[in-house]
């Protein structure tokens, strides 16, 4: 439904709650949202973003709602095509229409949607863009996700349209959702799925936009930020180097030796004050494993042996974790075999892009006895030691 959110600039998006996996991979438990926005100067009129392929005839019916004959430029912020799939659907619609972004998404919208050089035009970082009445400012933010990445200013409206930067998977909410903590905890989530691994850059852009004076964040997916400043220091925390007294232990367990091993790891840090987030691999939602990761100091990865190595399942975590690339400071492994194996080593060789310190293992045949309980006495000291110092 099209909605006017101030001075002629429309929602024209769509929920889609019903969606479950994102780009195959990330679970999507509330669904999400792709908005779009129209923007009515009194001279020129421009979209931003479209939507999901799978959503375009919404989106179309959308604009139609609202009598929109025409449509000057369609403004695509970033090439991936829950944001530009839609593109060719609204050219057809409004052929008209002039496609507005820079070389480097330009490329990628040829490849991606097969379309042809004549419907472009080239924007530089910086560039401004009148539709009137409205000025459209473009910032280039690379790295919010992919390299061509884009934000566009509007200072008569105070008002940024950010994309994927600030944005969240919810679906089944009003991109008009006013809870802050609901609002919070998906950012969040989004930003550990999808934004954790370009952290630095991430800072740069925040830099890039602290002197506009924002009033309205209007993000491409899920809610739209009415106070900018809680989702800006929200991203100022998530991007900083501090990490807190956290352990996270993302584990699988076959025969209830590595849970006994974890309850106690559990117990005894609690008992030192060390926050403690457990998730068990064969139950869990791993966008909730991405979350832990962007605070905790500490990740040890509890795994049993299959087959000579780690269990796939930690084998996946593992590459999770080297590919998101938190801010984690220290790393262990738990874990317990049969006979001979190379399941330590192996998880080891796979933490190659995270700048841990890593804490002795404890790897130990059967079900945990008492030895096996003073390693890990060993390990509980060692993490509350590095910890010394951190807020919870
Ligand atoms: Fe929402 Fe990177 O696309």
């Amino acid at each position: 439904m099209a909605t006017e959110i101030k001075n002629n600039i429309y929602s024209v998006g769509v929920l889609d709650g019903d969606r479950r996996l994102f780009d195959a991979l990330i679970p999507l438990p509330e669904g999400t949202s792709y908005n779009s926005y129209l923007i009515k100067g009194s001279e020129k009129i421009a979209l931003i973003d479209t939507v999901d392929p799978v959503k375009e005839n919404e989106l179309l019916e959308n604009l139609r709602s609202l009598g929109i004959d025409r449509i000057d430029y369609v403004i695509a912020h970033h090439g991936e095509q829950d944001h530009s799939g839609g593109i060719p659907a609204v050219l057809k619609a409004y052929p008209m229409a002039k496609v507005v972004t820079n070389t480097k998404c330009k490329d990628e919208l040829k490849e991606h949607l097969l379309v042809s050089e004549d419907i472009f035009m080239v924007v530089n970082d910086g560039d401004s863009l009148s539709l009137g009445n409205k000025t459209l400012k473009f910032i280039f933010t690379p790295w919010v996700h992919w390299p061509e990445t884009m934000v566009t200013f509007v200072p008569e409206d105070k008002t940024l349209f950010s994309c994927d930067f600030f944005g969240s998977h919810v679906g089944t909410a009003s991109i008009f959702e006013h809870d802050d903590q609901l609002v919070y905890i998906a950012a969040k989530r989004y930003f550990a799925e999808i934004m954790m691994p370009f952290r630095v850059m991430i800072k740069n852009n925040l830099e890039k936009i602290k002197d506009l004076p924002i009033e309205i964040i209007c993000p491409s997916h899920g809610p739209i930020h009415f106070k900018p400043n809680f989702i800006v220091d929200a991203y100022k925390d998530w991007t900083s180097d501090s990490v807190k007294n956290e352990v996270v232990i993302p584990y699988v367990s076959m025969h209830g030796s590595i849970t006994e091993m974890v309850n106690y790891l559990i117990k005894n840090l609690q008992e030192k004050g060390v926050v403690v987030k457990a998730f068990d691999l064969a139950k869990m939602d791993l966008g909730e494993v991405a979350m832990a990761l962007v605070d905790a100091a500490t990740v040890v990865i509890g795994t049993p042996t299959v087959l000579v190595g780690p269990h796939p399942l930690a084998v996946y975590v593992a590459y999770l974790f080297n590919a998101l690339r938190p801010k984690t400071k220290y790393a262990s492994i738990i874990g317990s075999y049969g006979w001979g194996s190379k399941a330590v080593d192996q998880l080891k060789s796979m933490l190659t892009n995270v700048k841990v310190e890593l804490l002795e293992p404890v790897y130990i045949k059967g079900f945990p006895k008492e030895n096996d309980f003073k390693a890990l006495d060993r390990l509980v000291q060692t993490i509350k030691e590095r910890h010394s110092g951190l807020e919870s």
